[in-house]
Formats: C-alpha cells, structure tokens, sequence
C-alpha cells in the first residue's frame, strides 16, 4: 500500500491596506521607532480599519487568493479549518461563514484556537485528516484582527501586534513531500503571562470590565519572552536531531513572528545561515495566526519541492511547537 503524506500545494493571502508605522505609534504613546527597531525588528503593521469588518474578511480574501492562483473548484474542498484567535463573534464559527462564503458548500468547518500557535497546531490537524485517507482537500486559513483586541494606549502591546491572513491546502502526496514530524506541546502556566481577563465565562462582559480596560490584550512581555526563546529553540533542535537533519539539510526557518529576537535565537540554536531564515515582521509585525501563512506566500518563489521547511511557533496559554515539512511544488 503506498504511503500517503500530506502535502502543501497551494497558498494564499491578504493584508489590509492601512499602515501603522513605527513613526506614527510616536504620535499615540510614548515610544520611540528606534526602541521598537532594536526590541522587536517591527518597523510597520496592517490594520484592518473598516468598521463592521471582521477576522472573516481577511480570512475570505486570503482564501479566494488560493483558489485563484491554484485553480480549484471550492466545491471539492472537504474542510475548512479556521486557525484564529480573534473570531468574528465568541459564538457563531468564523470558519463556517468563510467555508459557505468562499463557496465551499460541501465542506465542513470549525475554529481552532491556539493563540500565536493556532496555525501551526492546524497544519498537524490538517495533515493527518490528509494521511488518514478521509479527505482530499484540507483548506487550513490563519488570520487575526488583532486590533481588535490592543489596547493602543498601552506601549508593551500596541507596537507588536498587526492585522492579517494566510491560507494554504493541504492535499494528499504520494512521493513522500509534505509534512515529516511534529512535535507540539502546551503548558497551562502560560496563563498569568500572556491573556484578556475578561469576555469569557469567568468574567463575562460588564461595565466595570470595560472601565476596567480588561477587554485588552495583557502581556509580561519579559517572561513570554524567556519562555519563548527556550521553547522555540528546543524543540527546533530536538525536531532536526530525531529526523537527523544537519544544519546544511535544513532550507529554510518558517518561524512565527513575534520578535525578530526570539527567530535569531531559534535560529542560532539550529546554527542556520541568515539566508535560511524567512523574515516579514519588519512590514507586518505579529499577526498571530497569520505569521507562518504569510512568510509561505512572500517567499512562496525561493521555495523548491524537496526543500526541507522547519516551522516554529510559540503562543500563548502557553502553545508551541515545531513541524518538519518537505515542500511540494515550485511555483509557476
Ligand atoms: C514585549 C517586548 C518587545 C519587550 O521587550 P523587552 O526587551 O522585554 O523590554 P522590557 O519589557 O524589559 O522593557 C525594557 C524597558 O523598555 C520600556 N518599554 C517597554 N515598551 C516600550 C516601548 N514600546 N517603547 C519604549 N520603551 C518601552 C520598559 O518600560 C522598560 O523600561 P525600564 O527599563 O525603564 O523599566 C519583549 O518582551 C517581547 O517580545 N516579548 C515576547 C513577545 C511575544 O513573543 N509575544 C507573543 C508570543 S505569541
């Protein structure tokens, strides 16, 4: 019996047009373009400024991107994952509006939510409907309106955080390309560090919660920071020493956004060139679940089939994680 692997073959995306730079955060708290250069490497994000207009818009536009580019017909698509952690409404799933938008009329769809790791814990969900036989057409689609949830008086968020959305299909692949390993972990300590108090069945919506301002996101940005760096680093390591990838097997780090201080320490940690190292949080910031899609579609054209992919990402809760993929297609 052959072997069935799940493969990437096709990606799409979409920003908001509006850009908030570094030069004009200047202007709304106290902070300064070069603080946020050196401690993140952001230097500008997309806002998604239009009012009535959710997560799902950005979502719909990355995907009719794929579908376009890639020429498929949404009525053989099977499911529809939508990886977000800021959904259109806390009850009513972003996904099955998108998949019914979209024209996927024969898929099914859920949220899956994971903070900054959603995304990548999808690919894994994704991938093994895929290996499992059960479906052809896995549409996996990451997008945050993450301006939905900043508070933009308050400096330690307002400058990380950006809008965005990127999909991808995973099909299956009989060649062996596609996803290799995984290894993915969480850890409810994570909680107290990196969270929005209230809105949710503990503290549900009140007067109070919004004089309070607990509708925002909060961050111990040093500690996620610690946890991060330690986190993404070893499991990076630990994926490339068990499939016995050297440092020259490995092509490219497709790691989440966050702080371009917390790639280089994945990357040296993997002693990887700086060439291998895809990077776009200098134009978009963190976007959350849209970080891994949206390097996959700028540098969609250096990517070879055969190219071995590390992903890594950490998020809140705490999530993190790292997946070994072997790309599939080179660009038309
Ligand atoms: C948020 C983050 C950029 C802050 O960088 P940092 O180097 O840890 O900075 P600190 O919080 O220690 O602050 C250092 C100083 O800069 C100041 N500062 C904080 N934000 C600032 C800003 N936007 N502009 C200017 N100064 C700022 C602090 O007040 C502090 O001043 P002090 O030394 O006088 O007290 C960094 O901690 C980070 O990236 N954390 C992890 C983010 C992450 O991965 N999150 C998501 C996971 S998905």
């Amino acid at each position: 019996m052959t072997t069935i692997t799940a493969a990437i073959t096709a990606v799409g995306a979409y920003v908001p047009e509006f850009v908030l730079s570094n030069q004009v955060l200047e202007t709304m708290v106290d902070t300064n373009d070069e603080w946020i250069t050196t401690r993140t490497g952001i230097k500008e994000r997309r806002l998604l400024k239009e009012k009535g207009k959710g997560t799902s818009f950005m979502a719909i536009k990355a995907a009719q991107d794929l579908i376009a580019k890639a020429n498929i017909n949404p009525e053989e698509i099977d499911l529809v994952i939508m990886a977000t952690t800021t959904p259109d409404m806390p009850v009513a799933s972003t996904g099955v509006y998108v998949a019914s938008q979209i024209g996927a009329i024969n898929a099914f769809s859920y949220d899956l939510q994971a903070a900054c790791s959603s995304f990548l814990y999808g690919m894994s969900s994704a991938a093994a409907y895929i290996q499992s036989g059960r479906y052809k057409k896995v549409l996996l689609i990451g997008a945050d309106k993450m301006s939905s949830i900043i508070d933009y008086t308050d400096r330690a968020t307002c400058i990380i955080f950006g809008d965005g959305a990127g999909a991808v299909l995973f099909e299956p692949n009989y060649e062996g390309l596609g996803l290799q390993d995984e290894i993915l972990k969480s850890d409810g300590i994570g909680r107290e560090y990196l969270k929005i108090d209230a809105g949710g069945s503990i503290l549900p919506p009140s007067i109070e919660t919004v004089e309070n301002r607990q509708h925002f996101v909060f961050q111990d940005g040093k500690t996620v920071f610690k946890y991060a760096v330690s986190g993404m680093a070893d499991v990076s390591a630990k994926i490339m020493e068990r499939n016995n990838l050297t440092k020259d097997d490995v092509n490219w780090l497709i790691a989440h956004q966050a702080n371009k201080r917390i790639i280089d320490a994945t990357a040296n940690r993997m002693e990887l060139d700086e060439e291998k190292v895809l990077v776009n949080i200098h134009r978009y910031g963190n976007t959350t679940s849209a970080t891994l899609p949206l390097l996959l579609h700028d540098f969609e054209d250096k990517l070879k089939k055969g190219d071995n992919l590390i992903f890594a990402a950490f998020g809140g809760g705490f999530t993190w994680g790292s997946i070994y993929l072997k790309w599939a297609y080179n660009k038309q």
